[in-house]
């Protein structure tokens, strides 16, 4: 019977499993605990062994070749990877659910792989653990499928730092196959002889948890809660009885290469092993269920971007189009394969995409193929850059166009498509790529630069169109070795500016943990900082009646061009409103003439309102104005300015134009003369929400 290809995609479960220290106990005596591992099968402080994990879900796991339809005859389990989330409490329920994220066809002769993934959480609402599992099915080959992608061997040229020995007992599987792996395989000689075995054989998962007892006793001993990851292949078949070695290799901090190899025969039964451990991450940033579009993704900044989302777990849509640096001549859909492939080889899910995205088309393919694989899109970095550095005398028109139609156009491209999605969803994570020469300016570059410039206008107004559907747009200025900044920087200082140091924060930017909008930050060489337009106080040269000259312009230019003092505006209602209010000295109604007594309580300013109406000034002006005003004396007004009259109220109203926020006395000082509304607003003293503009007709309407 042909394999059921149609599953791919498809979720499977929840399935739950209730489990007891006994259970936990039985295990750990299934993979060689005894007396010398004590916390491992006694209920008294009993740990779990985080192997556990995958004998527990056993159930789970044959759902993926039951409903790929394999031939049972011919399975085997090929590789197994374990992320962890939380330490495996010692009883409780567990709940499993996932899906076959691919099956790949190896040939006629060769089989096909299923891979499978899960993800465990437990009855006391944590996450536990992801769990990658590839079933190689011996007979199901040659269905005209793409080949599975090759893994890289992290097994080191040298001798191991560790080895362990172990002595499974001839008896091992009995024991083993109670806590869940009930497969004839392992019991039944008729069947192991049918199978093509000379009697039962060992389960791989058995030995594979005398190897995670080993690598634990070595690297954490007595804290099996700190580890990570555990994952590997599992490449020969051994018999119960038959000695084995676990070999381990320290890597970098935290990393180990591991391989259990039969002691008798010298042969390697399990490999590519790798065991990650340290603190479990509480606050990790994840993006397990989510879909992410990177362009430029098939090297440099873009492919660690892509590596890093799918590593923490979401589906990438791998964007390159594998042209040349300067963006001229034809594409190659082999970078963005490439990449593709590890994504895959390393458990993650992700699909390659060579669409321009220096056109429309192009733009609307990349996200549509997100749609097609994965049905939705939640974060989209755009990347994707080309170089064609000219001085300015030698930039001609179409070096210009090429660097703007690849940065800024192609940001655009791919942007519009992706939001309307976003909006539709009401979620989601947009980055630009922008770029010290164009926040800086750089010789050479006048093209990149206000590419790079203008992808910076680009975010600070969708930043205001996204906010209201929950997305956010942040721009990251990196530094990193690439082959666009190969001939740019010297040779020693490129090997350590490593793509991998960017990545962080562009990951934090991308996640819901991201709540900041319309933010630029350099990052390279994990130095991260926030680069933005600031604005100085500046000057009010002259005064509203009479233009100011240029001879004054001049006479003031050290307090114009000072910075100190300077603020950043989130949108260009705050900035303009300041401007306007650096002409007006008072604010609103109420405001004291000099030889009017002055106002002493707020509600005396709003019961003298009507009467300041200037009722020709409002022909055709709408607007509610709302006063919120603390303090003792304080309260809520309300006045609607309408049809060319004005009611004045207290309390809030519905659907306020704007609403000004003050404390009782500053607002009585202001009234009275005593405070520029100007300085008011830029000291915080008065805050103005909703539509600042129209703030601006308070002056006009009301005269006392
Ligand atoms: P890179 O050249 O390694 O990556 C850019 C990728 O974009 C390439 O794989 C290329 O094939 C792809 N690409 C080019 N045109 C495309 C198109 N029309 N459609 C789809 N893909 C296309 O360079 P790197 O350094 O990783 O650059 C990534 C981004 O970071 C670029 O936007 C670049 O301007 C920006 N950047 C990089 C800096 C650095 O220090 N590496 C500094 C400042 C900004």
């Amino acid at each position: 019977m042909a394999l059921n290809l149609d599953v791919v995609g498809r979720k499977i479960g929840p399935v739950t499993m209730q489990y007891t220290w006994k259970d936990v106990a039985l295990y750990a005596l299934g993979v060689g605990a005894g007396f010398e591992e004590l916390n491992y099968v006694y209920e008294k402080d009993l740990k779990v062994i985080p192997s556990f994990g995958i004998a527990a879900v056993f159930d789970f796991l044959m759902h993926f070749g039951l409903k790929a339809e394999v031939n049972i005859a011919g399975i085997l389990h090929g590789e197994q990877q374990l992320i962890f989330h939380n330490p495996i409490p010692a009883q409780g329920e567990l709940i499993t659910e996932g899906k076959i994220t691919d099956i790949y066809d190896m040939g006629k002769d060769k089989g096909a792989v299923i891979v499978g993934k899960s993800e465990t959480s437990h009855s006391n609402g944590k996450r536990l653990f992801t769990s990658i599992i590839k079933i190689f099915s011996r007979l199901d080959g040659g269905f005209g499928g793409q080949p599975a992608p090759k893994a890289q061997s992290p097994i080191p040229d040298r001798a191991p730092d560790y080895e362990v020995e172990d002595n499974p007992s001839p008896d091992q599987p009995l024991l083993y196959r109670l806590s869940g792996d009930m497969f004839q395989l392992h019991v039944d000689p008729e069947f192991a002889k049918m199978s093509g075995f000379e009697k039962p054989i060992m389960h791989g998962l058995c030995t594979y948890g005398f190897a995670c007892r080993a690598l634990i006793a070595k690297l954490i001993p007595g804290e099996p809660e700190r580890m990570h990851r555990f994952d590997c292949r599992f490449s020969k078949t051994i018999y119960p009885g038959e000695p084995i070695k676990t070999r381990i290799w320290k890597l970098e901090d935290g990393r180990a290469a591991w391989q259990v190899v039969n002691s008798k025969t010298g042969q390697v039964v399990i490999t590519n092993g790798i065991f990650e451990y340290g603190d479990i991450p509480k606050d990790e940033i994840r993006f397990d269920g989510q879909v992410a579009i990177v362009t430029g993704a098939g090297g440099g900044l873009g492919k660690v971007y892509a590596i890093d989302l799918a590593s923490r777990g979401a589906r990438v849509v791998v964007n390159d189009l594998g042209g040349p640096r300067d963006g001229s001549g034809k594409g190659s859909s082999t970078p963005a394969q490439k990449v593709v492939d590890e994504i895959k080889a390393a458990g993650g899910e992700a699909v390659a995409n060579h669409d321009n995205v220096a056109t429309a088309m192009g733009g609307q393919n990349i996200v549509k193929c997100a749609m097609d694989k994965y049905g939705t899109v939640d974060i989209l970095i755009n990347n994707a850059g080309i170089l064609r550095d000219k001085s300015f005398v030698k930039m001609e028109p179409d070096t210009w166009q090429a660097v703007i139609d690849v940065h800024l156009n192609g940001a655009y491209n791919v942007t519009k498509p992706a939001f309307e999605v976003m909006r539709e969803k009401g979620y989601g994570r947009i980055i630009m790529t922008t770029s010290a020469a164009g926040l800086y300016g750089n010789f050479g570059q006048t093209n990149y630069s206000a590419a790079k410039m203008g992808l910076v206008g680009f975010m600070s107004t969708l930043k205001l169109e996204g906010r209201k559907y929950n997305i956010f747009v942040n721009t990251v200025a990196p530094l990193a070795a690439s082959r666009l900044t190969e001939d740019v920087m010297p040779a020693d200082f490129l090997d350590r500016v490593k793509p991998e140091f960017v990545s962080p924060l562009v990951m934090f930017l991308c996640s819901g943990r991201c709540q900041v909008s319309g933010h630029i930050y350099n990052a390279g060489m994990g130095c991260f900082n926030r680069a933005a337009v600031v604005t100085g106080p500046g000057a009010v040269v002259g005064d509203p009646e009479s233009i100011p000259t240029a001879e004054q312009v001049v006479a003031n230019l050290d307090k114009i061009q000072a910075l100190k003092g300077g603020k950043e505006y989130f949108e260009l209602n705050e900035q303009v409103a300041e401007v306007i209010n650096a002409f007006s000295q008072t604010a609103g109604p109420g405001s004291a003439s000099e030889d009017s007594d002055k106002f002493t309580d707020p509600a005396a300013v709003f019961e003298a309102m009507p009467k300041a109406f200037n009722a020709d000034a409002a022909k055709g002006v709408e607007v509610v104005f709302e006063y919120n005003i603390s303090g003792d004396s304080g309260g809520n007004w309300h006045c609607v300015v309408s049809g060319g009259t004005c009611t004045v109220e207290p309390g809030t109203h519905e659907k306020p134009t704007c609403i000004l926020k003050m404390e009782d006395k500053d607002f009585l000082a202001m009234i009275n003369g005593e405070l520029p509304a100007m300085q008011a607003f830029t000291s915080g003293k008065l805050k103005i929400g909703g539509d600042v503009m129209k703030s601006q007709l308070i002056e006009k309407l009301f005269a006392l």
